[in-house]
């Protein structure tokens, strides 16, 4: 089995356990029950050719097989590749097209994503469509016979727009093409669109995975052996992948990524519940909202609504950049998914890359990444900036 491989994932064991134990067997060497953070850029062959799975670190390292595997195992795919960053893991996957490619994106993506395929790709001749990913006649007359993927963020940032994978990924195949989604916002332990039929899953492990703020990666998951060694060749040739101590860093987050997660359903369902009702927030964007377009996908395809939050305040933009002032414990940063909770304004922050695009964002809105605290705290917090705003 290559680094890169792992059992299948109808594997015995459940969500949790996997999360804490695949890929994580004590080391034969010495019985840690931690793996060993291995830092060594070079293997010693028995003969030429002849190792125990690992040559040179770029292209194969012991503390990020057990990432991917464990990653994997999470994805219920059959491979994991770990990549240094989120884009760097995109970057990998768009390098399956060649120039006169053309895809489809979604109107709601992160910024970077759409930079990456509209600037670096762009360049590269490979052209796009941005496309409501809600209406299929409007994907099937944007296909075009040299559209290769079709890439999907579900739930979007920072919209938290909801596709349905499973319709979209009949769509793609319908015509040879590969459907990406980037996972980022769900986790697996919410979605698993390989399950639902995609073809790629792609993560910022920078986000929930790794779940502290303090570690960037990122990572892809594929059923397909061929798609597997593609998007590896790639992993190698350009060379994006993560240190030994990221790999061990987004390892330790994701043992605790369940019981994360849960804290993260509920609190943000109590910030939910307090948007709704105040009267200083004009519109609420949750997929668990009942009246959220996406809400019976949501249902369907997770199997929670997650932990972002965005809502369009009532006075525009000076308004949302009021409230993003005066939150004390909602820190104002990017980034998101972690134990603490940020608030963010898209339009001036990560979304200013697609300024004046199809992707453009609404300049009244705010983005909360809800955290891990007390959610009465939480829910003070919220209330005094928005009063004050
Ligand atoms: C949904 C989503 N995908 C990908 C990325 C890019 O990941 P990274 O910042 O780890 O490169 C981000 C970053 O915010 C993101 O939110």
């Amino acid at each position: 089995m290559s680094p890169h491989e792992t059992a299948h994932p109808d594997a015995p064991y459940g969500f949790e356990t996997l999360a804490i134990h695949a890929g994580q067997d004590p080391d034969p060497l010495t019985g840690a029950v931690v793996v060993p953070i291995s830092l060594a850029s070079t293997f010693a062959q028995q003969a030429v050719g002849v190792h125990q799975g690992f040559e040179y670190s770029r292209s194969g390292n012991p503390t990020r097989a057990a990432l991917e595997t464990c990653l994997a195992a999470l994805e219920g795919a059959a491979h994991g590749l770990a990549f240094a960053s989120g884009l760097a893991a995109e970057d990998a996957v768009l390098h399956l097209l060649h120039p006169g490619d053309h895809l489809i994106i979604p109107l709601d993506a992160y910024g970077g994503t759409f930079r990456l395929i509209d600037q670096v790709y762009g360049a590269m001749g490979i052209t796009y469509s941005a496309v409501d990913l809600t209406d299929l006649d409007a994907v099937a007359a944007a296909c075009l016979p040299t559209t290769k993927l079709i890439w999907v963020e579900t739930p979007s940032n920072p919209l938290l727009n909801v596709f349905d994978i499973a319709v979209l990924a009949g769509v793609a195949h319908e015509r040879g093409a590969t459907l990406v989604v980037d996972n980022t916002f769900a986790t697996p332990y919410l979605q698993r669109p390989l399950r639902l039929g995609a073809d790629v899953v792609v993560h910022s492990a920078t986000k929930y995975l790794g779940g502290h703020s303090d570690v960037v990666g990122g990572f892809v998951a594929v059923d397909d052996p061929t798609l597997a060694e593609r998007i590896g060749f790639y992993q190698n040739a350009v060379g994006g992948v993560p240190s030994p101590f990221d790999c061990y860093l987004v390892l330790r987050g994701a043992k605790t990524l369940p019981v994360r997660m849960d804290r993260h359903l509920s609190n943000a369902a109590a910030v939910v519940d307090l948007l709704v009702g105040h009267p200083g927030v004009e519109r609420v964007l949750y997929p668990g909202l009942a009246d959220h377009p996406g809400h019976d996908i949501a249902r369907r395809q997770m199997t929670g609504f997650g932990g972002m939050v965005s809502f369009i305040v009532r006075g525009g933009e000076p308004a949302a950049l009021a409230v993003a002032a005066r939150t004390r414990l909602f820190t104002l940063a990017e980034s998101l998914g972690a134990v603490e909770s940020l608030i963010e304004h898209p339009h001036r922050m990560t979304h200013a890359s697609v300024a004046g695009s199809p992707l453009a964002v609404d300049p009244g809105l705010i983005r909360l990444s809800v955290g891990l605290e007390t959610t009465a705290d939480l829910l003070a917090d919220l209330t005094q900036a928005l009063d004050a705003a």
